[in-house]
C-alpha cells in the first residue's frame, strides 16, 4: 500500500519519448496517450483476483482462470484525465467510468468542485483514478479525498509523468494509495510545470491554448 511503480516497460518508454516530443501533433500525441494508458492498464490490474472454472475446449475440459468478480471503475480528472480512459477501457471493458472536476479558488486555495458523477457503488469497486499530469498533486489529492468522502476505500492513482512534488504531497495525504507512472520526472519548474515533462497536458490533448 502507498507504493509508487514507474513502470519502465521498453514500449511504454518508447512511446512517451514521442509524447514528449514538441513537434508530436494533436492526433499523434491523443494517440499515444491512449495506447500507454492501455499499456500501462496491464500492469495495475495485475493483483486481480483469478477464480477457476471448468470449461470445453474443442479437444477436453479443463479448468481455467476468470476475473474473480471484482469491480472495477475508472476516474478520469477532467480535464486531461479523460484522454487515458478509453486505453483502460479496451483491456477492462466492464469498468464503469466515474468523472470528477476540480479547480482551486485561486483566493482561498479551496478545492471547488464543479462536477462529481459516480457510479452508485464506489465503496466496492477498486477505483482507477487518471490524470497523466501529477504536477503539485493538489488535483489528485483533492480527488481522492472527494470519493473517500463518499465512502470509496481501494483507490489506485495512474498518471504518465509525475514531479517528486506531487508524489510526495500524495504520498503524505493518502498513503493507502498506490501510485503507477510511466515517469517520474525532475522537479516542477517555477510555473508549475513538470519539467522535462510534456507541456500541458490538456491543450495538447485537445488542441487548445
Ligand atoms: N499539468 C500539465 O498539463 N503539465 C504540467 O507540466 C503540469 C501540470
Amino acid at each position: 500500500m502507498g507504493n509508487v511503480y514507474v513502470l519502465d516497460h521498453p514500449l511504454i518508454q518508447h512511446k512517451l519519448t514521442y509524447i514528449r516530443k514538441t513537434e508530436t501533433g494533436t492526433k499523434e500525441f491523443r494517440e499515444l496517450v491512449d495506447e500507454v494508458a492501455g499499456l500501462m492498464a496491464y500492469e495495475i490490474t495485475r493483483d486481480l483476483p483469478l477464480e477457476p472454472v471448468e470449461i470445453d475446449t474443442p479437444v477436453t475440459k479443463t479448468t481455467s482462470h476468470v476475473i474473480s468478480g471484482k469491480k472495477i471503475g475508472i476516474v478520469p480528472i477532467l480535464r486531461a484525465g479523460l484522454g487515458m480512459v478509453e486505453g483502460v477501457l479496451r483491456h477492462v471493458p466492464t469498468a464503469k467510468v466515474g468523472h470528477v472536476g476540480l479547480y482551486r479558488d485561486p483566493e482561498t486555495l479551496k478545492p471547488h468542485e464543479y462536477y462529481f458523477k459516480m457510479p452508485t457503488d464506489i465503496n466496492e469497486r477498486e477505483l482507477i483514478v487518471v490524470d497523466p499530469m501529477l504536477a503539485t498533486g493538489g488535483s489528485a489529492n483533492d480527488a481522492i479525498s472527494s470519493l473517500k468522502k463518499r465512502g470509496a476505500t481501494n483507490i489506485k492513482l495512474m498518471c504518465l509523468i509525475a514531479a517528486p512534488e506531487g508524489v510526495e504531497a500524495v504520498k503524505e495525504l493518502h498513503p493507502d494509495v498506490d501510485i503507477y507512472l510511466a515517469a517520474l520526472d525532475e522537479k516542477l519548474n517555477e510555473k508549475g510545470y513538470i519539467v522535462p515533462g510534456l507541456g500541458d497536458a490538456g491543450d495538447r490533448l485537445y488542441g487548445t491554448k
